[in-house]
């Protein structure tokens, strides 16, 4: 079978670790028939957490993750960094990709609701779909967050934008055909931003390579932890596009 992404090979011991562990946690949770993750979370939440109250969700969850079960969350020291960025710009209109339990939805719905923005979320799962509404819903941010259910790949030809900021954290190995397919269909503006979760983690170089040397973004890269794993080094690129006016840099000559 093959696998959705590739991992990078320079944290190899952790990463095997993690793996291992995970696998382990999954085989346990088939065997004892219990329900998915994502379930389990917002049964957590809705025994914890009074509805309308998102950021005591974002709290529970990520206790959750951190001493239940590991969630797949952009996660909290990631997630401020998410916040903070999509805090300090104007964005109202924005885009995600790959919602699972609702985590990240929550997190940016709670800023839009503050500006009368919007997000856009697509999932691909139809149950991941479903738990982030409920997840959604019981943060009170329904009005704010329109959580679609289905493929990047069959959504994002029908979607209107521009999308003043658009989170990129599906399957990996979708990130550069997704990105370049949210560019053909126009959705991006002079200055939007593009922040892709996970680069650090998984092998993300054909991504990294495009927004860093296609000459339509100013990129930057935030080394931090896998979300809830402070062992394993993560990344998230942060990359600010930039409407067409610059020429592709010319690749240099390696020098040996
Ligand atoms: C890492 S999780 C998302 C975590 C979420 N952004 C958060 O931080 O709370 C990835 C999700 O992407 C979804 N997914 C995978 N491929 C997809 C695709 N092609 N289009 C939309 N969603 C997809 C998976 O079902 C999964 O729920």
């Amino acid at each position: 079978m093959a696998l959705p992404f590739k991992i990078n090979r320079d944290h190899l011991p952790a990463t095997l670790r993690f793996f291992g562990a995970e696998g382990l946690h999954f085989l346990r949770d088939r065997l004892l028939g219990r329900d998915s993750r994502a379930a389990r979370a917002l049964a957590y939440v809705k025994e914890t957490v009074p509805q309308g109250d998102p950021e005591g969700l974002l709290r529970a969850l990520d206790h959750f993750g951190r001493e239940h079960s590991f969630l797949m969350n952009v996660g909290d020291r990631k997630g401020a960094l998410l916040a903070r960025t999509l805090r300090e710009s104007d964005a109202h209109l924005c885009l995600e990709i790959g919602a699972f339990c609702g985590y990240s939805a929550v997190l940016m719905g709670r800023i839009l609701a503050e500006r009368d923005g919007r997000l856009i979320s697509l999932e691909a799962s139809r149950e991941n779909h479903r738990i982030s509404q409920e997840m959604v819903a019981w943060a009170g941010l329904a009005d704010t967050v329109d959580l679609r259910h289905g493929s990047a790949e069959a959504l994002i030809p029908d979607l209107e934008g521009p999308f003043d900021l658009v989170f990129i954290d599906h399957w990996k190995d979708l990130y550069l055909p997704d990105l370049e397919r949210i560019e053909k269909h126009d959705l991006l503006r002079d200055g939007s931003i593009v922040v892709a979760d996970n680069v650090g983690f998984f092998d993300a170089e054909e991504y990294l390579t495009h927004v860093r040397t296609c000459g339509h973004y100013d990129s930057t890269n935030y080394p931090l932890s896998v979300e809830y794993r402070d062992d394993i080094p993560d990344a998230v690129e942060i990359s600010v596009y930039r409407d067409g006016t610059r020429e592709r840099p010319i690749p240099q000559p390696s020098s040996s």
